[in-house]
């Protein structure tokens, strides 16, 4: 088998055998097939695409470039969610105990910001003492004792996945559907759940800008792990407006704990509830309804003990920025626009995100929403307020703002549905 052979095949627009996936990824992984033919293989797929067979094959060869993690010892069913990124998407801090409430158990593995998209494990780093790196032996202790873990993916899960993953960044093959859905399916399948639920979020925070393409991702992705014995369905929801009220790392987690405690944003609670649901039911868990376990304080604990368990003090006072600028409504009305991407921009900016993989992120950066799409105004509101570590920050900011957000005399612009969608096997 040679490189060039494998390139050829896709480039033609020719299906690639068992065999020469096999060889390709584990070739790849060992260092024997270069980058610049990884490059050449990865841009004829996304030219030329792969079928089912092809990307099932090639997600199970990624995962066996690695371990595979075992949750058997648990007295209980595991079951998972995976979002694809956006704005404000806190999901899963409240989501994680919440399900662990509910009688499923969650092993979490997440990942850190890149870009304007917030990352899960920089969020709940601004809880002081809190660890993102577990063995699985601790992954394990902290399941048993709160029935969620949410932590950092080792080294040994699907590392073929890793070093692709890193060349398509620079190669601009990030979008081809293939490639995202097995790079994300490996992992999903390698940590071993036996159910998960796939938030595929849609516009323009999203990574899939339009409805369609978020569908054929998020059917790609249903089949592979329906496939690999995973119980697998997808939401496509809507991320053509931030999620919640507040973006950025410790105003995240507040929102979350409000979110735990009962209270917070009307959008974040149904999402919430809605992939409770959707995760315990794809598990086939019927335990407390997600609804009574915010309201009953049986999620809110759970959530404690989790902090705990990691070496987090669930009490502690977060992280604040220095300083605070508001931006006040330019005129009376409706708030007609608030766009997922210039937020994320924005607060990424300020210092929430990252903009290299080694970069350290701000905890108390970020911005605070006071209005959302659809709410009246009144000219001189404060809108959103931004918060930053150093006021020099505020200009890019306010950039990345212009045009993201627009007060009318009435309503007209259309949103997204907050649920759009669910793709089942
Ligand atoms: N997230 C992943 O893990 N992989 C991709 O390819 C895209 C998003």
């Amino acid at each position: 088998m040679d490189a060039i052979d494998v390139i050829v095949t896709k480039r033609d627009g020719r299906e690639l055998s068992r065999e020469q996936i096999d060889w390709v990824i584990d070739a790849y992984t060992k260092g024997v097939v270069a980058d610049e033919q990884m490059s050449a293989l990865a841009m004829a797929i996304l030219l030329n695409g792969m079928n089912r067979r092809e990307i099932a094959e090639w997600t199970q060869a990624m995962i066996r470039s690695g371990s595979r993690m075992d949750w058997s010892a648990l007295p209980g069913r595991t079951t998972d969610k995976h979002s694809t990124g956006g704005v404000g998407d806190k999901i899963t801090l409240p989501l994680a105990p919440l399900v662990a409430a509910c009688g499923g158990y969650v092993p979490q593995l997440s990942g850190r910001g890149l870009g304007h998209t917030g990352g899960t494990l920089d969020k709940l780093e601004s809880i002081p003492g809190w660890r993102a790196s577990l063995s699985n032996d601790e992954m394990l202790d902290v399941l048993g004792k709160a029935g969620a873990v949410i932590c950092a993916a080792g080294d040994g899960l699907a590392p073929a996945d890793k070093k692709l993953y890193a060349l398509r960044d620079v190669t601009g093959t990030v979008e081809a559907i293939p490639l995202i859905a097995s790079s994300i399916m490996s992992k999903k399948i390698a940590e071993g759940t036996g159910a998960l639920v796939l938030d595929v979020k849609v516009g323009s925070g999203a990574f899939m800008k339009t409805v369609e393409r978020a569908r054929e991702l998020a059917t790609t992705m249903v089949e592979l792990g329906t496939d690999a014995g995973v119980n697998t369905v997808a939401l496509l929801t809507a991320m053509d407006r931030p999620l919640g009220c507040a973006v950025g790392n410790a105003l995240e987690v507040t929102e979350s704990v409000e979110v735990l405690a009962g209270g917070g944003p009307a959008d974040v609670v149904e999402l919430t509830v809605r992939l409770a649901r959707e995760m315990l039911q794809a598990a086939g868990v019927s335990g407390k309804d997600p609804e009574e376990a915010l309201k009953d304080g049986s999620a809110m604990d759970a959530w404690r003990r989790m902090i705990i368990a990691q070496g987090g003090d669930p009490d502690a006072l977060l992280p604040r920025a220095a300083e605070s600028m508001e931006i006040t409504a330019p005129a009376s009305g409706v708030l007609t626009r608030l766009d997922a991407y210039g937020v994320g921009l924005a607060a990424w900016r300020l210092g929430a995100g990252r903009e290299r993989k080694e970069d350290p992120v701000s905890f108390g950066a970020g911005i605070t929403l006071h209005a959302k799409p659809g709410d009246l105004v009144r000219e001189g509101q404060p809108l959103m307020t931004l918060h930053a570590d150093e006021t020099s920050r505020f200009d890019r900011a306010l950039a990345a703002l212009e045009g993201a957000y627009a007060v009318a005399a009435s309503g007209d612009e259309e949103l997204l549905p907050l649920v759009i969608d669910r793709i089942t096997a």
